[in-house]
């Protein structure tokens, strides 16, 4: 398939456009600078740019587009800057694809639309799927409610063509060596103190780990992807010691229902995008940072054991 990747320059485009371009699809990245990536396409455009945006997608007309670009941190620029950035993006790039036709667009979204962390919220039910209610509490959450309206707007006119999916707090592969995340911390440091974690559940994802689930979302069948959403994350926690143990000082928000959580599982289901898109995440903090720093690793593998 062509396929054309928005924010392919961020933490999570990278990721997505090598994965991609390593299935033997031939990506097309956009952004507003490069990045110099490995075979790929790269094409600097300003997505709010509605006419330059609309004349990228009718000259290279592709199979699919992955809309990643926009202002991905909550509180990282004025409240009223993320809603509109986020939200005009999303419309610029989904009407241009939906104007010549493309056959398949994802879009993405955040697990952050369920509002936790706002004073008073608790979880309806863990683990946490896609069932949930939503209750944006920032510009960022309500942004990215608008981006799943918006895809299922799209949906409506063009069956079959139009998903998003809500990625889990992405960790590039830089980020297991020790560049800081979106947070500014390390991940060791997150690991080391669950109030960090704490403030996205636990949750994280390995960015190569969203490229195959872009993969599986393209290759679906279109009755499987229509207008859905999907959790995407990694199949356990960030946290050393099991959740269990853990929700009552730092994630109160979680509810005795989190005692049901077994080990160190996820507080976010993977199950439907595992159902029905057959995918897996081959990823975990405990491999990659392994990988990256076996001292380390050794260390904090202990402390979850005793
Ligand atoms: N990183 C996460 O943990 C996480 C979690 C959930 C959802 N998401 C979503 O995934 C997407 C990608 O996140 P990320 O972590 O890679 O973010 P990022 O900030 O690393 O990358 C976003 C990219 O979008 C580009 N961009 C922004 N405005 C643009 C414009 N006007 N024109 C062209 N390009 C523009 C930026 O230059 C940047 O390269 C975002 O939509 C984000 O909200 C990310």
């Amino acid at each position: 398939m062509q396929v054309v990747v928005t924010g392919s320059s961020g933490r999570l485009g990278r990721s997505v456009c090598a994965g991609l371009a390593a299935s033997r699809h031939q990506v097309i990245g956009v952004d507003r600078a490069p990045a110099g990536l490995d075979g790929i396409d790269e094409r600097s455009i300003d997505l709010r740019d509605e006419q330059a945006t609309a004349r990228l997608l009718d000259e290279t007309r592709p199979d699919a587009v992955v809309h990643l670009a926009g202002i991905a941190v909550p509180f990282s620029a004025p409240e009223r800057e993320i809603l509109v950035t986020n939200t005009t993006l999303a419309h610029t790039v989904l009407a241009a694809a939906a104007a010549v036709g493309v056959g398949r667009v994802l879009a993405a979204s955040s697990p952050t639309v369920l509002g936790y962390g706002a004073p008073g919220w608790r979880a309806a039910s863990v683990p946490l799927d896609e069932t949930h209610p939503v209750a944006p509490a920032n510009a960022y959450a309500l942004s990215k409610v608008v981006i799943e309206e918006t895809v299922r707007m799209f949906a409506r006119t063009a069956p079959g063509a139009f998903g998003y999916f809500r990625p889990c707090y992405v960790v590039s592969p830089e980020e297991w060596a020790g560049a800081p995340t979106q947070q500014g911390h390390t991940i060791a440091e997150r690991l080391a103190d669950p109030a960090l974690a704490a403030v996205s559940l636990f949750n994280y994802l390995d960015a190569r780990d969203a490229a195959t689930f872009v993969d599986a979302w393209l290759a679906a069948p279109a009755g499987v992807v229509d207008g859905e959403g999907f959790f995407v994350g990694a199949a356990d926690a960030l946290a050393t010691r099991p959740v269990a143990d853990l929700w009552r000082d730092v994630a109160p928000g979680l509810g005795e229902g989190a005692d049901a959580l077994v080990g160190t599982s996820p507080v976010f289901s993977i199950d439907k995008a595992a159902r029905l898109l057959g995918w897996r995440p081959e990823r975990d903090w405990r491999s990659e940072l392994a990988a990256a720093s076996p001292v380390l690793t050794t260390q904090q593998t202990e402390s979850s054991r005793s």
